[in-house]
């Protein structure tokens, strides 16, 4: 399939220096020529599994007439993984992306895996998209793309224009608080290349600058030298990180004015292989009590606000935004299927059946013990991706000699801690299991050593 932009002329409405780096510096970097053709790229926010929980409570059949568009899908992770799950059905997958390099690139590696005739691939801007004539979604993927617009507000709600009743988005925008060290890192390159109007050159000023950091800057502070040696090594990402001429960033409270302003809202946050949801939630970091106590009666947003400040170094944030009124799948729905949804997941419940307790180590270095209730074990121990929530209820409450109620009153919460993990995910019944994943991506959640 050859890129088009639908015969509309792509309109000015996108800053010039920014179609610059991305013609330029592609990104994330990609190389056709080096990578296992084998092996699927894996963007985190678009697991079927996970966009079918959190997206469509648990009851979008993926296999008849899914739409999912990736906006600004750079050199083609996203896409690319969308289409290889999707592999055997009748989706459609279109990637539309402001830069041409970046498109080739995608499409290069989508072809490596026989995946290019399954992508329509689009030149344009995400201003445009409703111009484009491309129909409505079920699906929105935009990811790292929306903080680079003059206007995001104005963006998300061209994406929101064409996402069709019931649809879902995944959406990451950066993080106000954690990108403090890079902001500080930005006014120093402007300062520096405000006479070099030439990227390379630009560039290496960069390089130079970063090198001759004082030990005291905040970019060291948690990195060694050694560190920002492998950062410089990776040219798209610190010009993408240091010398972007349009970037923006989200406390979790703009967050929810930014969704809820394209009259959409937010359904859970998720990972993008930084935090888990789980680190929205104050009572991980706290120790204090009364403290614990006196936010408990906070709203959700408001709690998440805290836990981000408490927190201190998100620098992304990662979600699933649809119409008001959507829901993510519920542990108490008695249709559900509770599965396995990675790697880590799957070994943690092996291991709680021998110790009924275990720590986990979050990508941002957070340990926490994790020890379920009794009710939540026995539920674990049969989760099978196969049994609905209302068997597995049964099932335990037998092996406790316990009621099966009170039983899914009790396993409840700590279940979807374990979602909130991002290791458990449900479907409801009437849906065909996701394709099972090789996924084992390596900022998850993991298990830490006793
Ligand atoms: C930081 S990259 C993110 C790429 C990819 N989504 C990912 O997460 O790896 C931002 C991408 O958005 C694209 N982009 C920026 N502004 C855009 C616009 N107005 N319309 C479409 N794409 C845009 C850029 O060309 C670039 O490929």
């Amino acid at each position: 399939m050859s890129i088009v932009n639908c015969g509309v002329r792509m309109a000015e409405n996108y800053l010039p220096q920014v179609r610059e780096l991305y013609e330029t510096f592609p990104f994330p970097a990609r190389d056709p020529a080096t990578e296992n053709p084998s092996a699927v790229p894996v963007s985190p926010t678009d697991i079927l599994g996970k966009i079918n929980h959190h997206g469509f409570g648990g009851r979008r059949d993926f296999t008849k007439g899914f739409r999912a568009l990736v906006a600004g899908g750079g050199t083609g992770d996203a896409a690319i993984f969308l289409a290889a799950q999707l592999r055997g059905t009748d989706a459609e997958v279109v990637c539309l992306d402001l830069s041409e390099a970046s498109l080739a690139i995608a499409r290069q590696r989508a072809a490596l895996r026989k995946l290019e005739q399954r992508i329509r691939w689009i030149h344009g801007s995400i201003l445009d998209v409703a111009r484009l004539g491309l129909g409505r979604f079920d699906y929105i993927s935009c990811l790292g793309v929306l903080h680079h617009l003059a206007d995001p507000d104005e963006g998300l709600r061209a994406l929101a224009d064409v996402l069709g009743e019931g649809g879902a988005m995944g959406l990451m925008v950066y993080g106000r608080y954690g990108r403090l060290d890079i902001y500080a890192m930005q006014d120093l390159m402007r300062l520096i290349n405000r006479d070099e109007p030439d990227l390379p050159a630009q560039v290496a000023n960069l390089k130079a600058a970063l090198r001759g950091l004082s030990p005291a800057h905040l970019l060291l502070r948690g990195r060694g030298r050694e560190q920002i040696e492998a950062l410089i090594a990776n040219e798209s990402n610190i010009v993408d990180t240091f010398l972007h001429a349009q970037d923006r960033a989200y406390t979790v409270p703009e967050l929810y004015r930014f969704v809820e302003g394209a009259g959409l809202s937010v359904v859970n946050f998720t990972n993008f292989g930084h935090v888990v949801r789980l680190e929205y939630e104050p009572d991980i970091y706290l120790a204090d009590a009364a403290l614990k106590a006196r936010l408990a009666a906070r709203s959700l947003r408001e709690r998440q606000a805290i836990a981000e400040l408490l927190h201190g170094h998100m620098f992304l944030h990662t979600l699933y935004a649809a119409r008001p009124g959507c829901r993510a799948a519920s542990f108490r729905d008695p249709d559900m299927v509770p599965f396995f949804l990675t790697v880590p997941g799957a070994e943690a419940a092996e291991r709680l059946r021998g110790r009924g307790a275990v720590k986990v180590r979050l990508s941002s270095r957070i340990v926490l013990a994790v020890a379920p209730s009794p009710p939540a074990l026995a539920c674990l121990a049969l989760v099978d991706g196969a049994r609905p929530l209302a068997e597995i209820w049964r099932e335990a409450a037998a092996v406790l000699g316990e009621d099966a109620d009170r039983v899914a009153a009790a396993a409840a919460a700590d279940l979807e801690r374990f979602n909130a993990f991002n290791w458990l995910c449900l479907r409801h019944r009437s849906c065909p299991p996701p394709p099972s994943l090789a996924y084992g991506y390596r900022r998850d959640a993991v298990l830490a050593a006793d």
